[in-house]
């Protein structure tokens, strides 16, 4: 049986297996989590072996583990590939927004609803499948491959870097290969080239030392609720531009030719705000909604704190607030620069009367890769056969913080090949994976390293 028709013929149990994969509650960031995060780790190592893996092993890490695996068949003249993915997911709140439990992975249509079920595990899963149809009908894979499959992507994969330098013999590889970006749409193959990184900070700001009566005090201390709010509005213009110094000093300008090539994309800009119901896109309006998206940094508050929120009214004056407020980057910014000049900056603009904490939670580099490699050019004849069309050149607003260490550290390129959709509601409720996207990507892996496997190393 070819490999192609071991994909046909399995294709419902790998969505059997897939579900048993969605139903672990891998939430990295929750320590309530965490003997659940272990289990999704062992779920992946048993995994990888059964697939027929070699020296799969689970690598500890201060807080979750890695899970690794290779074939080296091809032998050493062969190209090496690295695959990357996570296994963790990110928080399910608001939980009431659900239509079915995140963790009971649902199938309605050609939908299979679940956190994790396209950012990543669903991604993950589609690229040892596609390893397990080779293995399963050759006895071997036309390259060499080593897997490395994390659990910290999704809090900025703080003990990662250090596990590459530490395997770094272990990991070497000519290409990386990663599946956790989306197609432009749906029937749109792509190929992302460019990931934002991310600075991401915590803001805390005391005034009195206890709630206050508002009657009694208000008028004379300053309300730690009202400063925070004329903190974060003086953080970013209405016009879109961030306010803080320093902020783009190190931004590298879109190239004309770049942007010449972003503006060929098909992009229905009344088509995506029908679909979000918002009635106008903002932002810097000298660039167009991709540029923004992707090669602009940007400044969002993604959680705001404080006071009295329960139903009913309290005439309350309160000691605290607090927000958390990410910046995403675009090359050459970095995250730890950008901390600096936000703590500057917040520490000049806070109002008297209120004192302001500063933390920063966590970052991570943006990343631009090259289009000319050999992994890209075999990536780009996967699709073609896969979706009977060239895929596009794309870039994504997301980050992947490791992407720009595997350049660094294992001086190896990265092909980001991915096969969600835009609409996938990743990080939302009802997240989902469009299962025919899941079987086209099981298709376009095994035929990637087919293709790579005819390029000169
Ligand atoms: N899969 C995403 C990255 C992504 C998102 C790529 C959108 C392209 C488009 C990844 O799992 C993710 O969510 N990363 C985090 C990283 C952060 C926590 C450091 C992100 O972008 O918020
Ligand atoms: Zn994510």
């Amino acid at each position: 049986m070819s490999f192609l028709e071991y994909i046909k013929e399995n294709k419902a149990r790998y969505e059997d297996e897939l579900i048993s994969f969605l139903r672990i509650p891998s939430v990295s960031t929750e320590p309530s989590h965490d003997p659940e995060t272990r289990r999704c780790a062992e779920f992946v190592r048993d995994e990888l072996s059964r697939i027929g893996m070699d020296n799969v092993a689970i690598y500890e890490t201060a807080r979750h583990p890695v899970v690794f695996g290779q074939r080296l068949d091809a032998g050493e003249g062969a190209h090496t590939v690295l695959f990357y993915g996570h296994y963790d997911v990110q928080p399910v709140d608001p939980l009431n927004l659900w239509t079915n439990p995140p963790f009971e992975p649902t199938i309605v249509g050609d939908q299979i609803y679940a956190r994790g079920a396209s950012d990543d595990k669903g991604q993950v899963f589609l690229q040892l499948k596609a390893l397990e149809a080779l293995l399963k009908t050759e006895g071997k894979l036309p390259v060499n491959v080593k897997v490395i499959i994390e659990g910290e992507e999704e809090i900025g994969s703080p003990n990662l870097e250090p596990f590459l330098e530490k395997y770094r013999e272990m990991l070497s590889c000519d290409t990386v290969l990663v599946s956790d970006t989306p197609m432009y749409d749906y029937g749109m193959p792509s190929l992302c080239y460019g990931l934002r990184g991310l600075c991401y900070m915590e803001l805390e700001v005391t005034g009195p030392n206890r709630d206050l009566h508002s009657g009694s005090y208000g008028g004379v201390v300053e309300n730690p609720i009202n400063a925070l709010s004329r903190i974060i509005s003086k953080l970013k213009g209405e016009d879109g531009h961030i306010l803080i110094d320093g902020f783009y000093d190190s931004v590298r300008s879109v190239e004309p030719e770049e942007r010449k090539e972003l503006a060929r994309l098909p992009f229905d800009e009344a088509a995506r705000k029908a679909d979000l119901e918002v009635g106008t896109f903002t932002g810097e309006q000298d660039y167009s909604p991709l540029e923004r998206i992707w090669a602009r940094p940007t400044l969002d508050a993604n959680g705001i704190w404080g006071g009295f929120a329960g139903s009913g009214a309290k005439t309350v004056l309160p000691s605290k607030a607090g927000a958390k407020v990410s910046m995403r980057l675009v090359p050459d910014q970095t995250p730890g620069e950008i901390a600096k000049l936000f703590e500057a900056y917040v520490k000049k603009i806070t109002p008297p009367g209120v004192i302001v904490k500063v933390t920063d939670l966590h970052g991570g580099l943006p990343a631009v890769t090259p289009i000319d490699s050999a992994g890209v050019r075999a990536a780009r004849r996967a699709l073609k056969e896969v979706f009977g069309r060239e895929p596009f050149l794309t870039r994504e607003g997301g980050s992947i913080p490791i992407v720009n260490s595997f350049l660094k550290i294992l001086e190896a390129p990265t092909v980001l090949m991915g096969f969600t959709m835009p609409d996938q509601n990743a990080h939302s409720p009802n997240e989902k994976m469009y299962l025919p996207g899941f079987h086209d990507g099981v298709r376009a892996t095994a035929l990637f390293y087919k293709e790579l496997a005819k390029e000169a190393k």
